[in-house]
């Protein structure tokens, strides 16, 4: 698919500057899974975990030192692969391996199964096709595993984000969208933004989210929806040293992030 192409190819020119930032973070003690994330996600102890889109794998890693026996990150680009597995080796955890494969095509690919399939932060947008990202999902689960996603909340990502910090609201992306968006730029939260890619995120609705994983057979736990960012949209505060960020106009006023749990589904 030439967009998965184009995204490869675009998330590959920022691979080095991830692995640099990451591995400086982890040097100076400063990388970790987002509150939320760690309280949600529970006691992981003795955990086989896969990390879906793990990037140059820095989450992938901090799910090994909070206590998992292996984690699996998987990742479309080369590039982010051989920084994981660098990242991993120069920091010296040893609980970790690394795949190249798209999210897409995985399942024809990988037959291992997990307790949990973790995936956050920046995930859902560059997948063109939920139903097969969760059948995908439903196959990598163990009977009794479950699935934990922590990523941007559809409402937020259909808003014009430039606007925000003034309390403007604009919808600048369709929320029922089905072609996917094509940006010109990538990155610009762990890595200076670079331009002249061509980078496609397609739209993924609450209800598209919920009912691909209950087609699959999953069974939504929970799905909790949150004011605070994991990145800096413009202008926003950091919340304490959580790994969020927030707008202090945004007590209770519209959600950017969300949090979903599912296990398989027993009738
Ligand atoms: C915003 S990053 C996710 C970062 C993540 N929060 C982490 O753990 O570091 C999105 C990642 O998705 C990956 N990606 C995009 N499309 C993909 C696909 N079809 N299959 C697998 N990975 C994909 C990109 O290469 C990129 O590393």
């Amino acid at each position: 698919m030439k967009e998965i192409e184009s995204n490869k190819e675009a998330w590959s020119k920022i691979s080095e500057d991830h692995f640099s930032a990451f591995k400086s973070a982890f040097e100076n003690g400063t990388h970790k899974l987002n509150g939320y994330i760690q309280a949600e996600l529970g006691d992981i102890t003795g955990k086989e975990i896969v990390h879906l889109q793990c990037n140059t794998g820095a989450d992938t890693i901090a799910l090994a030192r909070m206590g998992a026996s292996q984690v699996t990150g998987i990742d479309l680009v080369p590039e982010n692969i051989f920084y994981a597995k660098k990242l991993a080796a120069d920091i010296q955890v040893h609980n970790v391996d690394f795949i190249e494969s798209n999210v897409m095509t995985l399942s024809q690919s990988h037959d291992r199964k997990y307790d949990i399939v973790f995936t956050s932060e920046g995930v859902l947008g560059w997948l063109p096709d939920l139903n097969i990202w969760a059948n995908t999902i439903r196959t990598l689960l163990k009977d009794n595993g479950f699935l934990y996603v922590f990523d941007s909340h559809p409402f937020f990502l259909s808003l014009d984000e430039s606007k925000l910090s003034n309390e403007q609201y604009e919808i600048k992306y369709p929320y029922f969208g089905k072609e996917p968006d094509m940006e010109d730029s990538i990155g610009g939260y762990a890595s200076e933004c670079k331009h002249g890619v061509k980078a496609y995120f397609w739209m993924h609705t609450i209800s598209d989210i919920i009912n691909a994983l209950s087609l699959a057979g999953l069974h939504i736990e929970f799905l909790n929806e949150f004011t605070e960012n994991f990145y800096d949209s413009g202008e926003m505060d950091r919340d304490g040293d959580s790994g969020l960020y927030n707008y202090q106009y945004n007590a209770n006023k519209y959600p950017m992030s969300f949090s979903l749990k599912a296990t398989i589904y027993n009738k």
